[in-house]
C-alpha cells in the first residue's frame, strides 16, 4: 500500500522536479491529474506513467488563468468524483540571471507576480472549496530557500516565494476548521534535467552550503516530501514551512 492509496491529487506544474513529484505520487498509489503549460510534455509524461490513462493523466495547464485551473479540477473530478490534494508548483523565474537588482524590466516584475503569486492564489480559490465539498484535503505549495535568504539577484522571484508562504499559512487558519491542511516545501539546490551545462560549480556550492557537504538535493527529495505532505501521515502537521535543503537555511 501506498502512502496516497486511494486519494485524488492534482499536481500543477511538471518540469524539473515536477516530473519526479508525478512520478512519486503514482506509485505511493495516487489517482493523479497533472498539467503544465507545456501540454505537451504533460500528456507524454502521464502516458509514460499510466500508459492506460486509468490512474494518471496530464494535460495542459496555465496556472494563473482560472478557467485553466477549473478545468483541471473539473477532470478530476469527473474521473474520480473527489479531490483530496492539491500541489502547486510550477514557477517562472524570468529576472532568474539578470544582474539588475531594483532595475528588473517591471514587465518581468509583474510576470513573475502572475504567474507565481497570483497563480497560486487562484488555484488555492478553486481547489480548497472543491476538496471541502468532498470532506477535506491537503494544500501543498513550493516555495523555495529564496524567501528566506539574501540575494543579489531574482527579487520579483524571492518576493512571490515568501508571500506564498504568507497565502499558505492563510489557507491553513481560514480553512482548517474544515477539513483542509496547507503547508509548503522550500527546496534548496535541486539540480535536474533541465539545469544548463555550466551550472556544475554552482551546485558544488550548494552542496558546500549543506550541513551535511556530501551531495545535492534530488527532485525525489521533494517528491518524498510532497508525498508526506498530502497524505494521512502528515495530518496533524498544518501552517508550515519545511525546508527540504541539507540543512542550507537551519534556523530555531
Ligand atoms: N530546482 C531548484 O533548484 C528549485 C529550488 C527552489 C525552489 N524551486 C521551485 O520548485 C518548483 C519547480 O521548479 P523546477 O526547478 O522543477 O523548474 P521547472 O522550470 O523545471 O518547472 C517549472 C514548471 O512550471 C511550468 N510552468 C511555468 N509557468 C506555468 C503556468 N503559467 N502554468 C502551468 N505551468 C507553468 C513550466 O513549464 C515548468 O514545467 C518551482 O516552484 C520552483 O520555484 C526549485
Amino acid at each position: 500500500m501506498g502512502i496516497l492509496e486511494g486519494k485524488v491529487i492534482i499536481l500543477a506544474g511538471v518540469g524539473g522536479i515536477g516530473d519526479s513529484l508525478a512520478r512519486y505520487y503514482h506509485a505511493e498509489g495516487a489517482k493523479l491529474v497533472f498539467g503544465d503549460i507545456e501540454g505537451d510534455h504533460a500528456a507524454e509524461l502521464g502516458k509514460e506513467i499510466d500508459p492506460d490513462g486509468l490512474r494518471a493523466l496530464g494535460t495542459y495547464l496555465d496556472g494563473s488563468e482560472e478557467t485553466s485551473i477549473q478545468a483541471l479540477i473539473d477532470s478530476a473530478l469527473s474521473r474520480h468524483g473527489r479531490l483530496d490534494g492539491f500541489h502547486c508548483n510550477f514557477a517562472i523565474v524570468p529576472d532568474g540571471l539578470l544582474p539588475e537588482g531594483l532595475d528588473i524590466p517591471m514587465e518581468m516584475f509583474d510576470a513573475s507576480v502572475h504567474v507565481n503569486l497570483r497563480g497560486y492564489f487562484l488555484c488555492s480559490r478553486l481547489a480548497v472549496p472543491a476538496m471541502i465539498e468532498t470532506g477535506g484535503g491537503a494544500m501543498v505549495y513550493t516555495s523555495s530557500s529564496a524567501a528566506t535568504t539574501a540575494s543579489q539577484t531574482r527579487f520579483a522571484y524571492a518576493m512571490c516565494k515568501a508571500g506564498i508562504q504568507a497565502l499558505m499559512r492563510n489557507v491553513a487558519c481560514r480553512y482548517g476548521p474544515q477539513g483542509i491542511r496547507a503547508n509548503a516545501i522550500a527546496p534548496g539546490i535541486i539540480p535536474h534535467y533541465k539545469f544548463r551545462p555550466g551550472t556544475e560549480k554552482f551546485i558544488d556550492d550548494a552542496v558546500q552550503d549543506t550541513l551535511m557537504k556530501t551531495r545535492h538535493g534530488n527532485p525525489d527529495d521533494i517528491a518524498a516530501m510532497g508525498a508526506f505532505l498530502l497524505s494521512d501521515l502528515s495530518g496533524f502537521i498544518s501552517g508550515q514551512t519545511i525546508a527540504v535543503d541539507g540543512g542550507q537555511t537551519h534556523r530555531p
